[in-house]
């Protein structure tokens, strides 16, 4: 008898087999806390095209495009919202408006939202591009979003949206820009008509022509591409970089993600201005990074560009963009519940001002929240590294640190936190807290304190059974 594997066998196999098709395909990597996920995905896109999963894995093989769209329809995930990462958006007004100063009057500008979703992010830039040059945006503006998941584009064209999309956008703002439409809101005409959505794969190639006559590829000025690299493998991401970087006018930039991985390529100059990471299409290969920070500005330039300075460029450079008290609004979303939004805040606020200790120590409560211990001490310990005398930070650290087992370590945060908070008035709110008193956090201590000594106690009579 021929042995046969069994589906419980075989199904690690095709999920493997499927891991592979997808790198190839889309470039997607599935990390292990998504493997659940990824199963059911599998599952649910097969049911819908009435395969079983390993003839859907020949098909995938096969570049089947309806397989293709439907895996990722399954299998991407398009969190978005408008004018995510705000200081994206300051950043586009200024070189939109040093674009537009430096071309003949009328010139077209084009713009690509590149791994787009359901659209929010190509229409901010629309709005973001009438905010900074008036109505002659209209005419001169245009902006494509490409996707690879049908869904979110055709979401993206129809341009109505529900309240949580607008988690981030000051009331003024929507109704100035959006038109009511029963419970949701639409896009109003005139950013509306700035915009066109593709369906398309970042892996294979540039967008479509953005306007009549754009026929022999003129250029893209600014792209955005936030939030994609990061679901993407690493040959993949130096792909869709190459292309995106090809995709630009000289001098054009690239705009990535906070947390998206960086990418070196000969054609891009990378910079980080008030922390936020661009790329700007060299006009000649260059090797330069420059780190400005609110307060100071270090470039480390390689010996070659110092000696061959860069060509004058069309833009002036950027000017610093002052951070917003991203921290404060961040904590008033995590005390009204809202912790992914106010995760997504905090994760700017790091990047906007990545010296304050309080933003630090606000990310590892929101990690402890999430129960992911080892970066809320990380967190933790870099709070109490910034901000000296952080009674706060300690006892975070030491809850985090008493949740790894790390006992000894726990109960110096505890000693420590003791020592600074009985400094304070009991009713006193503990600095970088918001709003914690020296109280409360004592007795959090004391408690914290009894579980540890109570669990070496345990250990150690245990240990002498
Ligand atoms: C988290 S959303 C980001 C949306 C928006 N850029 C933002 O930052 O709010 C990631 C998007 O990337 C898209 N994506 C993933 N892989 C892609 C690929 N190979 N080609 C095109 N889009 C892709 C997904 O479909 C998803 O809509």
């Amino acid at each position: 008898m021929t042995p046969t594997a069994s589906p419980e066998a075989l199904l690690p196999a095709l999920l493997d087999a499927f891991a592979t098709e997808l790198r190839r395909t889309l470039g997607l990597v599935f990390p292990p806390s998504r493997a659940q996920a990824f199963e059911a995905g599998i599952g649910r896109a097969a049911a819908a095209l009435g395969e079983v999963p390993a003839s859907l894995l020949l098909r995938l093989a096969a570049g089947d495009g309806a397989v293709i769209d439907e895996l990722a329809r399954e299998l991407t995930i398009g969190e978005t919202y408008f004018f995510r990462h705000p200081h994206h958006f300051d950043f586009l007004r200024e070189a939109l408006r040093a674009i537009a100063l430096d071309r003949p009057a009328g010139a077209p500008i084009r713009l690509w939202s590149a791994g787009c979703s359901s659209g929010e992010e190509a229409y901010s830039m629309a709005i973001a591009a009438l905010e900074a040059l008036g109505p002659v945006a209209e005419r001169t503006v245009a902006i494509v979003g490409t996707d690879v998941n049908p869904d979110c584009v055709a979401r993206a064209r129809a341009a109505t949206y529900g309240e949580w999309s607008f988690r981030n956008v000051e009331p003024e703002v929507r109704a100035r820009w959006f038109e009511r439409d029963g419970p949701r809101f639409r896009v109003a005409d005139a950013p509306r008509a700035m915009v066109r959505f593709a369906a398309r794969n970042l892996l294979d190639g540039p967008p479509p022509p953005l306007l009549a006559g754009d026929g022999a590829a003129p250029g893209i000025d600014v792209i955005f591409c936030r939030n994609v690299l990061i679901y993407l493998e690493p040959a993949a991401i130096a792909r869709v970089t190459a292309e995106l970087a090809r995709a630009l006018v000289l001098g054009g930039w690239m705009v990535p993600g906070p947390s998206d991985p960086l990418q070196r390529s000969p054609e891009l100059v990378v910079s980080a201005v008030s922390g936020m990471i661009t790329y700007r299409r060299a006009h000649h290969e260059v090797a330069l990074v420059a780190v400005t920070t609110p307060a100071r500005v270090v470039a480390s330039v390689a010996p070659s560009v110092a000696a061959r300075p860069l060509p004058a460029s069309p833009l002036p450079p950027v000017t610093v963009i002052p951070p917003r008290d991203a921290v404060e609004r961040a904590r008033r979303l995590a005390d009204g519940g809202d912790l992914a939004a106010a995760f997504a805040l905090i994760e700017e606020a790091v990047i906007l001002e990545p010296l304050r200790g309080e933003a630090y120590a606000l990310r590892a409560v929101l990690a402890q929240a999430r129960g992911d211990h080892p970066a809320a001490a990380a967190d933790a310990d870099r709070a109490i590294l910034l901000q000296s005398g952080f009674a706060f930070a300690h006892v975070i650290a030491a809850s985090s640190r008493a949740r790894l087992g790390e006992r000894v370590e726990a109960r110096r945060h505890v000693r420590n936190a003791q020592r600074l908070l009985s400094a304070l008035a009991a009713e006193e709110g503990a600095p970088g807290s918001g709003g914690v008193t020296a109280r409360e956090l004592l007795h959090a201590c004391r408690q914290l304190d009894r579980s540890l000594v109570s669990a070496s106690a345990g250990r150690a009579s245990g240990g002498r059974r």
